[in-house]
């Protein structure tokens, strides 16, 4: 192919112009049916899928179709699959698969982020992307590691080119976490960022005004203290911050110890 009369920074400032607009994925010259690929990659990785429940009418009825389904999972092998199976939620179109949880399920930590990224979605575990190494190093620092905590997300299904999940989104992947994180049944839950606080602790405020501050989870009648805190992402953005997840780091240490 000729070389496009472009210089190299030109050419880098095209690509992050694309990165930036959300096209992340190296694409060729030949069309590709990304929804028939996710497709096969899902049928080839066959994730266990309890059974398929077929795409509601409207985004309420997903979200009410969800929620009995989740009520239903005795526990969190069921719960994996019934939500593998669950088709009410359009981002699994795109997603080439369910990122349902890493860590250990019955630590006394539990840690919700917003949604899988690219990596994330490409490996099927939250968290292992570049702001997953971030989370790793802020655990690490109070002595935490993948195996004394429990991950997962507040949406299960990478949103495409990393896009904020819509509220509906959110409404329709509610009810999993939700039983996610009852039959996970942590001592503390931990909040990364804004979507994550707001959605799990019903509350309006941005995360800096959230964050720090201990709420009550109410888990079927069991109180769980939740903290909100910084998302990494955010602190490889603002690195400035990470003074003040430093802090809520050191609180949550000291709830753990008390
Ligand atoms: N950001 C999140 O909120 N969750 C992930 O799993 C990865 C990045």
């Amino acid at each position: 192919m000729d070389r496009p009369d472009i210089s190299t920074a030109e050419l880098v400032a095209l690509l992050e112009w694309y990165h930036e607009a959300g096209v992340d994925l190296a694409i060729d010259e030949a069309p590709h049916d990304h929804f028939a690929e996710a497709d096969a990659a899902r049928r080839q990785k066959a994730q266990p899928v309890a059974r398929v429940v077929p795409s509601p009418a409207s985004p309420e009825q997903a979200a009410q179709s969800a929620r009995a389904l989740a009520a239903e999972a005795p526990t969190l092998d069921a719960l994996r699959s019934l939500m593998a199976g669950f088709e009410g939620c359009e981002l699994r179109r795109t997603a080439r698969q369910l990122v349902f949880s890493d860590g250990i399920a019955g630590a006394r930590v539990m840690l919700v982020g917003e949604a899988p990224g690219r990596d994330e979605d490409e490996q099927g575990l939250p968290f292992i992307g570049r702001s997953g190494k971030l989370l790793d190093r802020m655990l690490a620092a109070i002595g935490l590691d993948r195996s004394s905590v429990y991950i997962a997300n507040v949406i299960p299904w990478r949103p495409p080119g990393n896009r904020t999940p819509t509220p509906q989104e959110i409404a329709i992947c509610l009810p999993f976490i939700e039983r996610h994180i009852a039959l996970a049944a942590p001592d503390v839950l931990v909040c990364l960022g804004g979507p994550s606080a707001q959605t799990l602790l019903n509350q309006r405020d941005g995360i800096l005004r959230l964050r720090g501050r201990w709420f009550d989870y109410d888990c079927n009648g069991r109180v769980i203290p939740a903290l909100a805190t910084l998302h990494p992402a955010y602190l490889l953005r603002q690195p400035a911050q990470k003074k003040l997840a430093w802090r809520d780091l050191r609180a949550l240490q000291a709830k753990l110890r008390g």
